[in-house]
């Protein structure tokens, strides 16, 4: 017969070997050994004993036994299971490179980064936890799927007061890429051709792309989308939707004339074509207040935008304002797709408007950005002595596109291996064409650091 010494031995070697407990892995104390295999604990200590001897487990602090952590098991069904094939899945999208973990540098110069070191995360704090407190049971369950009345009205507000967007109903979303998701969703189908600007938004195009559609780019220059190629193209192919970044033109920066303004919104009155109007932005602008979106002006503009500037891009807040009927097709591939957006994020948002606070911090910041982009641009002068720079001076935004007239993924590879990281054209150029522009962020870097990226800048220029 089987001692209970011996079981509780056995027990414990088996599990190691199958992986159940693994190494570093705390091990049940003698008192409750004995309570569970129903002996006396000197029996349970003299089964532990004989596993540290064997080197299966170990006792360091005296009082704890552990796994060992060089336990040789070989047969383990985790080892077992490592050394399986992996599944032949039927991948049915391709998936392009992306990087879920990006590669850090000691200075990041992201076109679109805003300085999160500098938000107020003690006041939003209260905020939230404010709201969590006051918060009915029933608001933090399922429904709302275009946001909850109280959130939606108060950011409504907010974008109505400061973008005259009067005749659209709100949506609140996951941040502007849910928005783009769902928008395209509803009125893309495989085969459908989508117009974008040449230079443009990755992440946009990707989507398209994986819903099936063709991507048509479309040319920018000093005043943004050239609309006469688009009218030609829309003459000649049918174009399902067009999807643009007029204020601050991602990456240029430039904002679209009033004069190309007018002939975009003309083209999809005449074309019937929904302008996807991508305003992420809108609040960086400093050479006064910015033009009302052209989504104001036509019931074919979709307005989408997002608080990743002012909050933090891990809110995950956006919103899509649009017209009522369309607004119904979106709901429901909302409810597809996410069900709603998290409730907490929408509410303390809502009660930040509310107090004034977040116009407060977004004003505080809009200084902030404007004194680092001025910076930026006294030492982009100063580099033009002796180089060949030159760039458009954006009326808002949180970068600068500058023209090195040399190769800027060349530049922005010497500037890497010295710890500085700038976004070279050729990422955001739709058919992938090195250029000679890089995206200079000014937003997430402080005047110090500017001064430091500078250097090393203008150590990279050939
Ligand atoms: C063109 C453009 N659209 C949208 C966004 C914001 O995206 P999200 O709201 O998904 O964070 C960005 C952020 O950098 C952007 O550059």
């Amino acid at each position: 017969m089987v001692s209970k010494q011996q079981k509780i031995y056995s027990h414990f070697v088996n599990q190691i070997k199958e992986g159940v407990l693994q190494s570093g892995e705390v091990l049940p104390s003698t008192r409750d050994l004995a309570k569970l295999f129903k002996c006396h604990r000197f029996t349970a200590m003299t089964a532990l004993q004989t596993l540290v001897a064997e080197g299966w487990v170990e006792n360091s602090e005296k009082t704890r036994y552990r796994v060992s952590e060089k336990v040789p098991v070989t047969t383990s069904k985790t080892a077992q299971l490592n050394s399986k094939k992996s599944a032949q899945f039927k991948i049915v999208r391709p998936k392009p490179e992306i990087f879920t973990e990006r590669e850090r540098f000691r200075l990041e110069f992201w076109g679109g980064q805003p300085d999160l070191r500098l938000f107020p995360k003690d006041e939003f704090r209260r905020i939230l936890s404010a709201t969590l407190e006051k918060t009915k049971p029933d608001l933090l369950n399922y429904g709302h799927i275009d946001g909850l009345d109280s959130a939606k009205k108060e950011i409504a507000g907010y974008l109505r007061r400061t973008r005259n967007l009067l005749d659209k109903e709100f949506i609140i979303t996951n941040g502007s890429q849910e928005a783009l998701h769902l928008i395209a969703q509803t009125l893309i189908k495989p085969g459908d051709a989508i117009a974008v600007e040449a230079k443009g938004y990755p992440p946009a195009w990707r989507l398209f792309e994986s819903l099936g559609a063709k991507i048509i780019p479309i040319e920018v220059d000093q005043e943004g989308l050239v609309t006469d190629q688009l009218e030609k193209l829309i003459s000649l192919k049918k174009i399902k939707m067009i999807y643009t970044t007029p204020l601050h033109q991602y990456p240029t920066t430039v904002s679209l004339s009033p004069r190309r303004r007018q002939a975009l919104i003309q083209l999809c009155e005449k074309y019937l074509i929904p302008i996807l109007e991508d305003d992420y932005d809108y609040e960086f602008h400093y050479s006064g207040p910015p033009p009302a979106p052209l989504s104001q002006e036509t019931v074919y503009g979709i307005y989408i935008c997002s608080f990743s500037k002012v909050l933090f891009p891990g809110a995950r807040l956006g919103v899509i304002a649009c017209d009522e009927q369309l607004k119904e097709h979106l709901i429901y591939q909302k409810y597809l797709v996410s069900r709603q957006t998290d409730c907490l994020s929408q509410l303390a948002l809502a009660a930040w408007l509310k107090d004034g606070g977040f116009e407060k911090h977004l004003r505080r910041m809009r200084r902030t950005y404007e004194k680092r982009f001025l910076h930026l641009q006294d030492h982009l002068l100063t580099l033009q002595k002796k180089n060949d720079l030159s760039w458009h001076v954006p009326t808002g935004g949180m970068s600068i596109w500058v023209n090195l007239n040399q190769d800027s993924s060349k530049v922005a590879h010497r500037a890497k291996k010295q710890g500085v990281f700038f976004q070279d054209e050729k990422g955001m150029d739709y058919r992938g064409k090195t250029g000679t522009h890089l995206r200079i962020g000014f937003a997430g870097v402080n005047e110090s650091e500017i001064d430091q990226g500078m250097q090393t800048l203008a150590e990279c220029l050939d």
